[in-house]
């Protein structure tokens, strides 16, 4: 079917208490590998770009894979540009046929944050393009710890992690949390569809260990009334019942994904994740097979192995049948793998 738009998905995903998955891709054997997820699944799905992939795909490139992804799925599925940072980037995508901007303000002043939203909305809203944007800063752990620091803290055992990253950004990341009154005002004044508040997720963090503050995103939620999008959700503590043997001690207002979607998570982004399942089966496969001259043969077995994460994914977000399509349950997608024989080379 043609590109849905995020509009779409993420108003039936709300009124019905389930969140979708919005999965970063950075090449084509990631976008396949997505689609194929939702397609066994049944579910919608959010393949989304940064402007860092677009600029290693190119624009034209990542809209046509997507669009003909799309249009061979029986599943509903929505092209977004993530963290766009200005207006001309958000113009681009919109022209070249996303269907779905993100503005990303939240370096600036929140009236200059305003402006550019409320700008960036109008000109896709007379399209009937819906728009995401930041309020708070979901930081970015690259920029919290040096590399050293982040290779010394992943020797260690799990709850030692979680401990010293508590220590080293926890209050860096709390003063960065979205106030719900400048949430409300944000959204009043731009008219956007849907809301990245930051509520405790930091950017690129690993092990799902980082609780999230769920009395804050409750009543932003509340207060905006607009889906809510969760960024940085691949260290995200998935589950409370977790959280005893990763040594994540909850304090008081915090929880985990799973409680997020419930209070007004309906879009989850995973980048982090992705990437490092992608880069772990093709070095796998590199390791058994070395002097190997088809990279058909390293990245085939990335790409299974990203089908099966994101569909533990769409699981998790419960997703799974929603795509509104009976013949896609029990599908095995259309990816072309297997074994290539002589001659097809
Ligand atoms: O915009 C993309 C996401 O926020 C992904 O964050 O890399 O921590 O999963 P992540
Ligand atoms: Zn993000």
């Amino acid at each position: 079917m043609p590109l849905a738009t995020s509009r779409e998905v993420l108003l039936k995903a709300r009124a019905e208490g389930y969140a979708v998955g919005a999965f970063n891709l950075n090449n084509m054997e990631m976008a396949q590998a997505i689609v194929q997820a939702a397609t066994e699944l049944n579910s919608p799905v959010i393949v989304q770009a940064s402007q860092g992939a677009i600029k290693y795909a190119g624009l034209e490139m990542i809209t046509a894979m997507a669009r003909v992804l799309a249009d061979g799925a029986p599943v509903p599925v929505v092209l977004h540009l993530d963290h766009g940072t200005d207006y001309k980037q958000n113009v681009k995508c919109l022209r070249a046929g996303f269907t779905s901007l993100m503005f990303d303000g939240h370096d600036l002043p929140l009236e200059q944050n305003i402006a550019m939203t409320a700008n960036i909305v109008d000109i896709a809203h007379s399209v009937g393009l819906p728009v995401e944007a930041e309020i708070g800063s979901v930081l970015t752990i690259e920029n919290l710890l040096t590399d050293a620091e982040m290779a010394e803290i992943r020797a260690l055992e799990i709850p030692k992690q979680f401990e010293i990253l508590r220590k080293k950004i926890g209050r860096t990341v709390e003063e960065h949390i979205a106030k719900p009154e400048e949430a409300k005002r944000f959204v009043d004044e731009t008219g956007v569809d849907f809301l990245a508040a930051a509520v405790g997720s930091v950017h690129g963090l690993w092990l799902d260990i980082w609780p999230l503050r769920i009395d804050r995103l409750k009543e932003i939620f509340e207060a905006t009334q607009i889906p809510i999008v969760s960024h940085g959700s691949s260290g995200v503590l998935i589950d409370q019942s977790h959280a005893i043997e990763k040594g994540v001690e909850l304090l008081p207002g915090e929880g985990s994904l799973k409680d997020a979607i419930k209070v007004g998570y309906t879009k989850i982004n995973v980048a982090t994740a992705l990437s490092m399942e992608f880069n772990r089966a093709m070095l796998e496969a590199a390791g058994k097979r070395p002097g190997e001259k088809d990279p058909r043969k390293l990245l085939g077995p990335a790409r299974d192995a990203v089908v099966a994460k994101t569909k533990e994914y769409i699981r998790l977000f419960e997703s799974d049948g929603k795509g509104g399509s009976p013949a896609a349950s029990g599908s095995t997608g259309s990816l072309g793998g297997g074994t290539v024989a002589r001659g097809e080379e």
